[in-house]
């Protein structure tokens, strides 16, 4: 319960430190996902309605890009905070940036939801590529 109110105290504090700054995606691939965290999270991506843009299982679609192989350049967190506001995160990513241009037309949506709920969606996106 404890390590609960943690996590929804940590993102303020996250946002508050201004952490977007300094965010280059670490990543790499070798982050351990709790496999219970991400079936917690599969349910929310058509919930939330991230399939309405991203396609079925994150493949893709011409509104927005394929979440195949995010754990390259995310982390958990990073994501997390990256969900919460994206217009935000992407002002200190140059990655992230390039993405927007790349979709003019189409805003992704920040989801201001619980830290825990944005760490389990983030886990279970971690997972996609090793699915395949
Ligand atoms: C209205 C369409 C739309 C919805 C709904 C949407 N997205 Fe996105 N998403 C985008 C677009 C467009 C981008 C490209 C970056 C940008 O424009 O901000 C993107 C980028 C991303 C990225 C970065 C991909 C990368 O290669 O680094 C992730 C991760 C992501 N979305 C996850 C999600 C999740 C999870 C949900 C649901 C909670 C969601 N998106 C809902 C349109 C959407």
């Amino acid at each position: 319960m404890l390590s609960k109110i943690g996590a929804m105290l940590l993102l303020p504090g996250l946002l508050a430190a201004g952490c977007f700054r300094s965010s280059a995606p670490r990543g790499g691939g070798a982050e351990a996902i709790d496999p219970g965290l991400a079936r917690q999270g599969a349910g929310y991506y058509s919930d939330w309605g991230c399939d309405a843009c991203h396609g079925d299982a994150g493949r893709g679609t011409d509104d927005a890009p394929s979440l195949a192989g995010l754990g390259d350049r995310w982390t958990i967190d990073e994501l997390a905070l990256y969900l919460f506001d994206p217009e935000s995160y992407g002002a200190g990513n140059a990655r992230v940036r390039e993405l927007q241009d790349r979709y003019p037309d189409v805003e992704m949506p920040g989801f201001e939801l619980p830290a825990d709920q944005l760490r389990a969606m983030s886990a279970w996106l971690l997972t996609l590529d090793r699915e395949e």
